[in-house]
């Protein structure tokens, strides 16, 4: 009924560019999606297993995978019993089902810190509650987080991850849209990621007002950074101390290298997380999960509002126990781990030949690219030594050859392979990144 109409070239893009820029400001629903190395949109025409074709018919071997949402694949074949399951049960809306309780559980088994969990659309929607949870918890507004993590885009947290060199030390910390109140940036407190001396200064600078610690245990968002060794140990360590809550934002996290996240690859166990990305195989759904007696701060049980006419349709509830289901089969993870083996010693060995200098970072499924140096890299200010005019010519030099990596602005930050992806998918890719980083250096 609804045929999607296909512009036959390059210059038919241009024209639905065009169009699109004069419906939808900057002709996208999303403001990263104007991919700035090709100065334009990817218009998808449609997307299956490890690949998507655009509109002008292009084919590209997908290593974005919906910024780690599509874990399973496009279009996975689960998703289509998914839909029917829905519309059997009428699609419904703004209600609750067995489906909603079955999920809870399961996730309340897998992910460690999770006692109770409640669903949110968005990985952003999910911090946004998290953290208003956090505060009524703890009694006090302020928040400790760290430079290069991402929270989402609203007023909470889109402060001090990711501000311009000579803003680091900016007081109140950097603002990273405009829009954003000055108040709300008085209540965040940046700090470098990985080095406890800082944490240890800020955690005692602030005592008493600070009331949370925000972490994003595997910093996707700059690179791909890992904690080092004992990190995480000790913000749990400080947090007890302090009576902080402890918060580790997951949206990335969530299954990537096991079902429960970084809080089961490190050992570590927050007092509340947020899952999101990959959780609805596909479809869009996030959690919050957390410790009884602070979920249970939720409205009706508690006076912390959260509430939504749209919060956890039933497709994506569905869409999330088929994910659920495939993350607690062994061979899920064989399989993952396996395309990773084979993935990451091949960017290694082409990290080695570049002339270019180049590090490439890993944890689970997805990894980071830093131009810029060949050590590695463990916090944000070592992440500023990354080019990102190198950043846009390797994605235009990379899509020439027909493997599509997000640009993100030109930034360091993560890019991923799927369940769908074979092992030929992996030679593909190495290759292009080979010849690119060639023909650049
Ligand atoms: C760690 C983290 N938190 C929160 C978000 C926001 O999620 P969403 O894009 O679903 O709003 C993201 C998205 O990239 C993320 O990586």
């Amino acid at each position: 009924m609804f045929q999607m109409q296909v512009p036959a070239d390059e210059s038919a893009v241009a024209r639905l560019f065009e169009r699109g820029e004069a419906a939808i400001p900057g002709g996208v629903c999303s403001s990263t999606r104007r991919n700035k190395a090709w100065d334009s949109p990817v218009y998808a025409q449609r997307a299956a297993g490890s690949r998507f074709w655009d509109v002008a018919g292009r084919e590209f071997l997908d290593f974005s995978m919906s910024h780690g949402a599509t874990l399973l694949g496009h279009a996975p074949e689960c998703l289509r019993h998914v839909f029917d399951t829905a519309w059997e049960h009428g699609v419904l809306c703004s209600m609750d089902t067995p489906f909603h309780v079955d999920l809870a559980e399961q996730l309340c088994r897998v992910v460690p810190c999770a006692e109770r969990v409640r669903f949110t659309g968005s990985g952003s929607e999910a911090t946004l509650h998290a953290l208003r949870l956090c505060r009524a918890a703890s009694g006090r507004d302020k928040i400790i987080r760290f430079f290069g993590h991402f929270h989402g885009y609203h007023e909470f947290t889109y402060i001090g991850g990711h501000p311009p060199a000579d803003q680091l030390d900016a007081q109140p910390p950097y603002r990273e849209s405009a829009g954003i109140p000055e108040s709300m940036a008085e209540l965040i407190i940046p700090v470098e990621y990985n080095n406890l001396e800082a944490l240890e200064a800020v955690v005692a600078a602030h005592a008493g007002e600070a009331g949370t610690l925000l972490v994003e245990p595997v910093d996707y968002n700059c690179g791909c950074i890992t904690p080092a060794p004992g990190f995480l140990e000790a913000t749990r360590a400080l947090a007890d101390e302090h009576d902080l809550v402890l918060f580790f934002d997951e949206v990335q996290s969530f299954a990537k290298a096991s079902p429960g996240g970084a809080q089961q690859d490190f050992g570590v166990t927050p007092d509340i997380c947020t899952i999101g990305k990959s959780l609805g195989g596909g479809l869009p759904l996030s959690a919050i999960g957390g410790r009884a007696d602070l979920m249970d701060l939720y409205a009706p049980t508690g006076p912390v509002a959260h509430s939504g006419t749209f919060n956890a349709p039933l497709p994506s509830i569905l869409g999330g126990l088929a994910f659920v289901d495939h993350i607690q089969r062994p061979g899920f993870w064989k399989t993952i781990g396996g395309l990773g083996e084979v993935l990451f010693a091949g960017l290694e060995d082409i990290a080695g030949r570049s002339r270019l200098p180049v590090v490439f970072q890993h944890h689970g499924s997805r990894f980071g690219i830093i131009f810029g140096t060949r050590d590695p890299v463990t916090n944000y200010s070592q992440a500023l030594v990354h080019d990102p005019e190198t950043m846009l010519e390797f994605c235009r030099q990379t899509t020439s050859r027909g493997v599509y990596f997000h640009d993100y602005g030109g930034g360091p930050c993560h890019h991923g392979y799927s369940l769908a992806h074979s092992l030929e998918d992996i030679d593909q890719a190495l290759q292009a990144i080979d010849d690119s980083l060639q023909a650049m250096g």
